[in-house]
């Protein structure tokens, strides 16, 4: 805004006007990105991680959910599917994930000591893996084929060679399975 009063009243209008227009286009642009977040957290589910879920990496081995034997894939008493696995330099514990096609998945995984990453090829799967804290994803594999999983943080020197497989099979030939074993993985199979 000019404050200098040899300016013309002419110029100081068009700096007002063009003033506003900007403080209209500033405003508009905060009302659509609030606009954003309320539809994405509304129908997509996506918030912001508010309730973290935070676990003891020393403690994993020993008690709850990430020992050892209840690791890999798992038929909840609810029908769901839920797999657990552990990052850890330089592996991830089952070393083969296995995984129903066309089915709701739900990842739960967490690191044993520093910062991994992890992604699944051709998927949106993508995620941190912070030691402290449990990362979970909601996903569903479209067909029965194999995927890699690299971790995707530097971790140490070992972390070119950290990696996994995804198995996904066919739903029936997962749920007879599941049948048989409570932990499901195709490590060694
Ligand atoms: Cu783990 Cu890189």
């Amino acid at each position: 805004m000019s404050t200098d009063s040899n300016h013309s009243s002419g110029g100081h209008a068009v700096a007002l006007r063009a003033e506003r227009r900007w403080a209209i286009f500033a405003g508009a642009l905060i009302l659509l990105m609030l606009a954003v977040i309320v539809y994405s957290g509304l129908h997509w589910a996506m918030m912001p991680p508010s309730r973290v879920e935070t676990i003891d990496p020393s403690r994993l081995q020993l008690s709850g959910e990430f020992v050892e034997d209840n690791l890999g894939t798992a038929v909840e008493p609810d029908g769901s599917v839920v797999v657990r696995f552990v990052a850890q330099q330089y592996s991830f514990t089952p070393q083969c994930l296995l995984v129903p096609a066309d089915t709701p998945v739900t990842i739960r995984t967490t690191s044993a000591d520093v910062v991994h990453g992890l992604l699944v090829t051709d998927t949106n799967i993508n995620t941190m893996v912070v030691p402290g804290y449990v990362a979970t994803l909601n996903t569903r594999f479209d067909k029965p084929v194999d995927h890699t999983m690299p971790c995707h943080e530097f971790c140490g020197f070992g972390h070119q060679a950290m990696w996994a497989h995804v198995k996904v099979i066919d739903k029936a030939a997962f749920f007879e399975q599941a049948r048989q074993s409570r932990r499901l993985s195709c490590v060694s199979r």
